[in-house]
């Protein structure tokens, strides 16, 4: 069932918990996520990066998970990650996609705001939801000096602003989160967060979630963390599941065998991070 952003963040707002947000690129991932889900029974958010869309075409995007989702026996929205022009956003809407990050985050916050209050105009006339950032990611390391962390993170004053003068479904915010592999353990700033959920009583996203130890993102989900963003996790299980054939049966050359336990092996994490997230049985039907 194909739903948008906001049907799934709304519900997992009111209740306390987090729905998974897995980017894809390919059918195998797809399958993998949606299995996934369909096994724990929860609600989920495919994602695409435009270097996903760019990768794959937005048609077969679009056509792939749209098929995936009217099949499915569980709550599904398309959603793309980190959209930076408006003609990307207006592509995926016309597309199919039922919910889009604009992502202003690079912008000061005059700046940030005007560009995710268009993309929130145009998006909300055609029922797509929106998700915008606020703040840098980038990882706090311990070197980073206290006021320059500071100035990295997202500021609850600002976050306030940004929410009422925008429009947005749900705001990704900075505290402490990096994409990719981590060097260290992260450290997340939970009072930041406490903070922004107490004033912005909205979805708040988490990006940057591969990675970050099971403890914290429990936390961060209790303390008011509702969609949470995965990507490398998944594409390090995929590796592991192509190596592990490549490695252990050298004369296999049938992409299927190759590819088929890689998809296996992404379903198991998609299925902890899950469960992780509090989630699990948290599907509902129409
Ligand atoms: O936040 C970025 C996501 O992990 C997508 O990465 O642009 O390489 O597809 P990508
Ligand atoms: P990770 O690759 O660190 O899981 O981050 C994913 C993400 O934030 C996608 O927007
Ligand atoms: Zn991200």
């Amino acid at each position: 069932m194909l739903v948008t952003g906001k049907e799934i963040l709304d519900r997992a707002h009111k209740e306390g918990y987090a729905v998974g947000a897995f980017n894809i690129n390919n059918m195998e991932i797809l399958q993998a996520v949606i299995a996934a889900a369909e096994e724990e029974n929860a609600p989920v958010i495919i994602q695409t990066s435009e270097g996903a869309i760019k990768y794959a075409g937005i048609k077969y995007l679009s056509a792939l998970v749209r098929l995936a989702a009217s099949e499915a026996k569980v709550p599904v929205a398309l959603h793309l990650d980190h959209g930076t022009t408006y003609e990307t956003i207006i592509s995926c809407i016309a597309n199919g996609w039922t919910s889009v990050m604009i992502d202003g985050s690079h912008h000061p916050l005059e700046e940030n705001i005007a560009v995710t209050r268009e993309i929130v105009k145009v998006a909300h006339a055609a029922g797509v939801s929106v998700e915008a950032e606020l703040g840098r990611l980038g990882g706090v390391e311990d070197n980073i000096a206290v006021d320059e962390k500071d100035a990295m993170l997202t500021s609850p004053d600002e976050a306030e602003i940004f929410a009422r003068e925008t429009g947005v479904d749900s705001l990704a915010i900075a505290i402490g989160t990096a994409h990719g592999k981590y060097k260290g353990e992260p450290k997340l700033d939970f009072d930041r967060l406490v903070e922004i959920k107490k004033r912005l009583n909205m979805p708040i996203v988490l990006h940057g979630a591969s990675g970050v130890p099971d403890e914290a993102i429990k936390k961060a989900v209790e303390l008011g963390i509702n969609k949470i963003n995965i990507d490398t996790d998944v594409r390090l299980a995929f590796t592991e599941g192509v190596k592990n054939v490549i490695i252990n049966k050298p004369e296999e050359y049938d992409p299927r065998k190759i590819c088929g336990p890689a998809r296996e092996e992404m379903k198991k994490v998609v299925k902890e991070k899950i469960r992780l997230f509090g989630c699990s049985n948290k599907a509902w039907t129409k």
